[in-house]
C-alpha cells in the first residue's frame, strides 16, 4: 500500500501513523479507535452532538444490504471502476454508511486502496467490520485528505460537494454518485403518503459546475421482493421517511407481510477536467 492519503483537520498538513496515533508535523495527534478507524471531526465542525446516521439506521440498514437487495447496483459501480481505473488507484466512498459499496467495490478491484468516510460514528464503527479499508469520521465538505490524492470518488445517496470533491480528485479523476430517479420505491411511498411527490430528478446535476464534464448517465431498475415484514421495516428504516411517520402509519407498515416494489436509481458519472 501507499502511504495514506491524510491530511490533519487542523493545518492541512499530511498525517502519519505512529503506534496507532496519526499525527502531523506540527504535533497534532489523533488516536487511532481499538476498532481501527480515526476520528478527524474536528468539535467546531460538529452540527449536532451524533451527527449522521443513527445506531438504528445503520443496523437497519446493514441487514437490508447484506441481504443482497440493493447488490446489482453495487455491482455496477464496482465493475465501472474496475473498467475505468489502472491498478492500485485511490479511491474514496464519500459518505459510505456502514460500508457495505466501499467494501463490495474493493473485493472487486483488489489493487485499488480504499478509502469510508462518513459523519456517523456508528456507521463507521460498523464499517470496520471489513478490513483493509481506511476508515474515518469526518464530513465529506470537509474531506480530511490531501489534495489531489484520488482517482474516483463515490458518492451512494450522500452528499456530494463539488469544491471538496475537486480539490481531492487528481485531474482527469472521476466521480460515481447514484441517487434515487424516477418511481423510486413508489408501493413504499404508496403505504406512507396519500399523493407521492415526483422525485426532483434534475437537483443533483445541479451540484457540479463546469469543472466537471458529465461523461455518463444511466437508470437502474432493481425489483423488490420483500417477503417478510422485517425487510419492510429495515428499508423504511434506512430511508428519510422513517422520521416523518405518524404512529397509524408506523403501526400499518408493522402489520404488512410483504411487499412487492422497485428501486430506482440514476448513476451519474463525471469527470474533473485535467489542469
Ligand atoms: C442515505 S445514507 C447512505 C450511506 C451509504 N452510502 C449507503 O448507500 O449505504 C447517507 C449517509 O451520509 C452520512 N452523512 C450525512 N451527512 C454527512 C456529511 N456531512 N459528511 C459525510 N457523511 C454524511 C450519513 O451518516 C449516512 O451514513
Ligand atoms: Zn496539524
Amino acid at each position: 500500500m501507499t502511504t495514506p492519503c491524510y491530511a490533519c483537520p487542523v493545518c492541512q498538513q499530511p498525517l502519519t501513523l505512529n503506534q496507532k496515533s496519526w499525527r502531523c508535523s506540527q504535533n497534532h495527534s489523533f488516536d487511532e479507535h481499538k476498532k481501527g478507524y480515526i476520528n478527524l471531526l474536528l468539535a467546531q465542525n460538529k452540527r449536532s452532538k451524533a451527527p449522521g446516521d443513527d445506531p438504528e439506521m445503520v443496523i437497519r440498514r446493514r441487514r437490508f444490504l447484506e441481504a443482497g437487495f440493493y447488490q446489482p447496483l453495487a455491482e455496477t459501480i464496482a465493475s465501472r471502476l474496475q473498467a475505468s481505473l489502472p491498478t492500485s488507484s485511490q479511491i474514496w466512498d464519500a459518505g459510505c454508511g456502514e460500508g457495505y459499496y466501499t467494501a463490495l467495490c474493493q473485493r472487486q478491484n483488489p489493487t485499488a486502496t480504499f478509502y469510508g468516510l462518513d459523519i456517523s460514528k456508528p456507521a463507521i464503527a460498523a464499517a470496520c467490520q471489513h478490513k483493509g479499508i481506511y476508515w474515518c469520521v469526518a464530513s465529506s465538505s470537509r474531506p480530511p485528505y490531501l489534495e489531489h490524492s484520488f482517482d474516483a470518488i463515490i458518492s451512494i445517496f450522500s452528499r456530494v460537494d463539488a469544491d471538496a470533491f475537486h480539490r481531492v480528485l487528481k485531474p482527469g479523476g472521476i466521480i460515481g454518485m447514484a441517487t434515487p430517479d424516477q418511481d423510486h420505491l413508489m408501493a413504499l411511498r404508496e403505504n406512507i403518503y396519500d399523493s407521492v411527490r415526483p422525485y426532483d430528478t434534475q437537483k443533483h446535476q445541479q451540484y457540479f459546475d463546469d469543472r466537471f464534464t458529465l461523461i455518463d448517465d444511466h437508470r437502474l431498475e432493481i425489483d423488490l421482493n420483500l417477503s417478510t415484514n422485517q425487510a419492510i421495516l429495515d428499508l423504511l428504516g434506512m430511508t428519510p421517511h422513517a422520521h416523518r411517520l405518524p404512529n397509524s402509519t408506523r403501526e400499518k407498515l408493522a402489520q404488512l407481510p410483504s411487499l412487492q416494489d422497485k428501486a430506482c436509481f440514476k448513476i451519474y458519472w463525471l469527470q474533473k477536467q485535467a489542469e
